[in-house]
């Protein structure tokens, strides 16, 4: 068992402290000292109860655990994905110093492939077929799921400028999504996007085979195989497919799929927010990767987020994290960062392939404020479990209603306010216990200027940085995902017997009374 983790925190002292919360936060140039801006962001983690004694240790944890030489190592394109051997360079499709780091002729596939994606989006943007302005793109169907949607979906909710073309997104295997869909849409006015790194995905291929049937039927198979578009590194079975290679857009392979908001994956959303957008989005996470890569620990956001993350996780022992944006364009935020984090550092075996004795990844869920204030935030003031928070929210809307916003950040910053003090923190008297909110309860707020493509990379390039420092305290290896593969494989023995009522089910999986009962209905 890995044990080097924990001796670490034991060697510097890093365990909870008597300070309560409320005790923290009345101490002078709390703000000062538990904040940090780049740019127009800010990470305020004052309501936390690191004080500055613990703050040290956990840097000092931070540089023993080798931060500085894995992020070197990341930027360098050194095979950081230990478990596959390759690098993650995902930071290559938005900075330059990180593509300068790869070799020519894939710094050139790179660009040229990124600048292909800029023209199929601006043909998109302008009603056509790229090339074909005689074939009108009305719709555009994407299709895909995990990082292969999630990014694009997020992106178009939270920066979609123009509402043309219309972007809908097909995921989970679900029929009944698709036929409504389809059903609403003309073939011949449409366009699709099938995102799959490996495409080998299940759900995306039956979707993608369904659609182009769909299409072909109407207007047949050659001229519908025109209007569907392949964003992927699997560019054989992309063939196999029949999509062409004109309408193919390379994913490399150190690309990973819960990293690839910044590649082509984002056609659809390109296609939305124009190649000025797209670029400010690549730019914003190229300045967190800047700040990231230079910075001391001691100002890195990341490496602070980080840090309050393991403190949370490690000292405090909360085996949850919910983030709630004040801001209903970021409603696809949390679960954007569900996959990020948790399919990222939800693993327990170390680089030294050692099973570790520490926890890992939290649980992370969220829901937009102010809805989530009325399901989940009962359980975040009362709850027996403590819930470390992140509130995110902007502070000026594009909108002009100064009341609604007015009230909207005036919620987070109460809800912030009263997780960490309680009632009798703000001076009131509570005889009735169940009335009472014994508060201590974290968060951290992060705040934006604005909504603008620029601040959304930034934020979201904050957190795969933070992600990174985790996964290099905890010695695991954030790039990979063996651990969605067995349900997939057994998935394929049970369907066939689902659809075939002849087939059987081995007999090990202790499934045999259910398919009875499936069977029987
Ligand atoms: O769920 C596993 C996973 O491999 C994710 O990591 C990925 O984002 C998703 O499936 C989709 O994969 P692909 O892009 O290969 O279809």
């Amino acid at each position: 068992m890995n044990q080097k983790f924990l001796q670490t925190l034991h060697k510097y002292n890093i365990k909870p402290t008597n300070k309560s919360l409320s005790a923290c936060l009345s101490e002078p140039d709390r703000f000062e000292s538990f904040s940090g801006r780049i740019g127009d962001l800010l990470l305020d983690f004052s309501r936390t109860s690191v004080d500055q004694q613990s703050l040290t240790n956990l840097l000092a944890l931070a540089e023993e655990s080798g931060v500085e030489v894995a992020r070197d190592r990341l930027f360098g394109g050194q095979d950081i994905n230990f478990t596959e051997k390759r690098p993650a360079l995902h930071m290559a499709m938005r900075n330059d110093e990180a593509l300068a780091v790869l070799d020519e002729s894939t710094i050139r596939r790179v660009t040229d492939n990124k600048q292909r994606m800029f023209e199929l989006a601006s043909a998109f943007a302008a009603g056509y077929l790229p090339g074909k302005p005689d074939q009108v793109v009305r719709n555009i169907i994407h299709i895909g799921i995990g990082g292969s949607v999630l990014g694009p979906r997020l992106l178009i909710e939270a920066l979609g400028i123009s509402a043309s073309p219309q972007v809908h997104f097909l995921s989970s295997v679900d029929a009944h999504l698709r036929k409504d869909l389809l059903a609403s849409l003309d073939p011949a006015e449409t366009a699709v996007v099938i995102a799959t790194k490996s495409f080998t995905t299940g759900e995306t291929l039956l979707h993608g085979r369904r659609v182009l049937d769909w299409m072909g039927a109407a207007i047949g198979r050659e001229a519908a195989l025109q209007r569907v578009f392949a964003v992927s590194g699997n560019q054989r079975a992309v063939d196999d497919f029949g999509v062409s290679q004109a309408n193919t857009l390379y994913l490399p392979d150190w690309v990973g799929g819960r990293y690839s908001i910044w590649s082509p994956v984002s056609l659809s959303a390109a296609a939305v927010m124009g190649e000025g957008g797209f670029a400010e989005f690549l730019r914003g996470a190229s300045e967190m990767d800047r700040h990231f890569k230079t910075a001391p620990l001691a100002d890195n956001l990341p490496v602070l987020m980080a840090l309050t993350g393991i403190w949370h996780r490690n000292v405090c022992d909360f085996p949850a994290q919910a983030v709630i944006p004040y801001d209903y364009r970021l409603r696809s935020l949390p679960a954007y960062l569900q996959q990020l984090v948790m399919e990222s550092n939800g693993k327990s075996i170390d680089s030294a392939g050692m099973r570790v004795n520490y926890e890992t990844s939290p649980v992370l869920f969220g829901e937009p404020g102010t809805d989530a204030q009325h399901s989940l935030f009962q359980m975040f003031h009362q709850g027996s479990d403590i819930v470390p928070l992140s509130f995110i929210g902007v502070i000026h809307p594009d909108h002009d209603d100064k009341e609604a916003h007015a009230a909207l950040l005036a919620n987070m910053l109460a809800q912030a306010t009263a997780l960490a003090t309680g009632t009798r923190g703000l001076g009131m008297e509570v005889t009735d216990i169940h009335r009472l909110m014994p508060g201590e309860r974290p968060s951290e707020v992060i705040l934006l200027d604005r909504l603008s493509p620029f601040s959304l990379g930034q934020l979201l390039a904050l957190y795969e940085h933070k992600v990174f420092v985790e996964s290099v305290i905890w010695d695991i290896n954030p790039f990979d995902q063996f651990g969605v593969e067995l349900g997939k494989v057994v998935a394929k023995t049970i369907q066939p017997a689902l659809e075939n009522e002849t087939e059987t089910v081995p007999a090990n999986y202790g499934l045999n009374a259910m398919m009875g009962y499936i069977r029987s209905k």
